[in-house]
């Protein structure tokens, strides 16, 4: 009897201080930067160190992107013993996470439960157990884990079971949950990424198994519609996300060059409504004052790094516009308003209809200015595919 309640007792200890050390690795929505938006497969120990050096360099360390993403293509080949080898762009994996460590900052990887990954290198399958004690014994601290082949083995086992209906989602999550046992194994703590595009709706089984984040769609792309695309359509996964698991919409493009200005603020906006992760995705080394200004604006950084973690939505909708709201820890509310739309806008709200219902300060997170307090209709022009974010304080 003795020995039965203490096993239990033991399940009930690892359950809880799993989902402990699930949150405290993600207890805010990570930030940092990944290679893949702008370097893809050409991605070498070079680029890495050179963004290492410029998070600390521009200030964008001190502002709370902490995280050095390495995303496909460093893989080589396995050795007789299905020891993964780094390729030749990657001299010495456990030097360079090293390096990125003594600037204070934290070293992610990428892999795929599949045999290869999205871009043809080789993949964590069969190795799983293997490839997250290789992490860990270079220090890996983050680890993306994307789909991509093994999409394949998933739709072969559907047509072989076509009577199972679940047989390829099971097959997904059991390839994720043993990715995630694996890592726990390792007994260092490294944030869990899925990436399988918000398939067999991930949010709602992710942070059972130890996931961190999940990307709830297929890739971002560096323009105004994809970007649009995925980010206004985000709002009903608000009730999924809080601290140590949040939502993934995507790596961001802001500075890659494809959007203007306007529409890198809405980015950089949107995402920080959502609670988004904020992995810049540009060449840092060679940022524009604009680009650094979106990237490191502290207040809406705030915004997306409030403690509370509760993911904004979307308020309203009228032609082109939308107001999205997200509620703060303390009582304060964010409030973006967007114009999609190709002609400037005047966008109105009634203070109460964030839920704050006496007089509110206005705060402008883009053109860091007081505005006074209010307590009817709040009024912005907003100019196209542009944002107007307010921080609202109960005064
Ligand atoms: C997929 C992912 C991307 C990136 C590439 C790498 O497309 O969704 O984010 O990791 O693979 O090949």
């Amino acid at each position: 009897m003795k020995t039965r309640v203490s096993a239990v007792a033991f399940v009930v200890l690892m359950v809880a201080s799993s989902s402990v050390a699930q949150t405290r690795v993600a207890a805010t929505p990570p930030m940092g930067w990944n290679s893949w938006n702008h370097f893809f497969s050409k991605v070498s120990d070079a680029d890495v160190r050179s963004a290492a050096d410029a998070l600390v360099a521009t200030g964008m360390r001190d502002a709370g992107y902490t995280y050095v993403n390495i995303d496909d293509a460093w893989q080589g080949k396995r050795d007789a013993n299905g020891v993964l080898h780094p390729n030749e762009k990657f001299p010495d994996m456990k030097a360079l996470a090293d390096y990125v460590h003594s600037k204070g900052l934290k070293f992610g990887i990428y892999s795929s439960p599949g045999p290869q990954t999205c871009a043809h290198y080789e993949g964590s399958y069969g190795h799983e157990q293997q490839d997250a004690e290789l992490y860990a014994s270079w220090g890996v601290d983050y680890l993306k884990y994307d789909l991509c082949s093994f999409g394949d083995l998933m739709k072969q086992s559907a047509k072989d079971h076509p009577e199972d209906k679940d047989t390829a989602n099971r097959m997904m999550r059991e390839a994720y949950s043993k990715m995630a046992d694996a890592l726990r194994a390792t007994g260092r703590p490294i944030l869990f990424s899925l990436c399988q595009y918000g398939l067999d709706e991930v949010w709602k089984w992710a942070p059972s198994i130890g996931g961190n984040t999940w990307r709830t769609t297929y890739d971002i792309h560096d323009t105004y519609g994809s970007m649009s695309e995925i980010g206004f359509g985000q709002s009903s996964l608000a009730p999924y996300a809080g601290p140590g698991h949040w939502n993934d919409p995507d790596m961001l493009e802001v500075g890659n060059g494809g959007m203007t200005e306007d529409e890198y603020k809405t980015h950089f906006s949107l995402w920080s409504i959502l609670a988004a992760p904020l992995l810049a995705g540009n060449d840092l080394a060679k940022m524009t004052a604009s680009d650094r200004s979106i990237l490191m604006n502290r207040e809406v950084i705030r915004i997306d790094q409030d403690a509370l973690g509760s993911q904004g939505k979307r308020l309203s909708v009228d032609g082109t516009t939308e107001i999205w709201v997200r509620t703060l820890s303390g009582g304060d509310v964010a409030v973006a308003l967007f114009n999609r739309g190709q002609s400037a806008q005047t966008i109105s709200f009634e203070s109460s209809a964030t839920g704050l219902t006496s007089r509110v300060s206005v705060r402008d997170l883009w053109a860091h200015r007081d505005l006074g307090t209010e307590s009817g209709r709040i009024s912005a022009t907003v100019v196209p595919h542009g944002v107007v974010m307010f921080r609202l304080h109960r005064a």
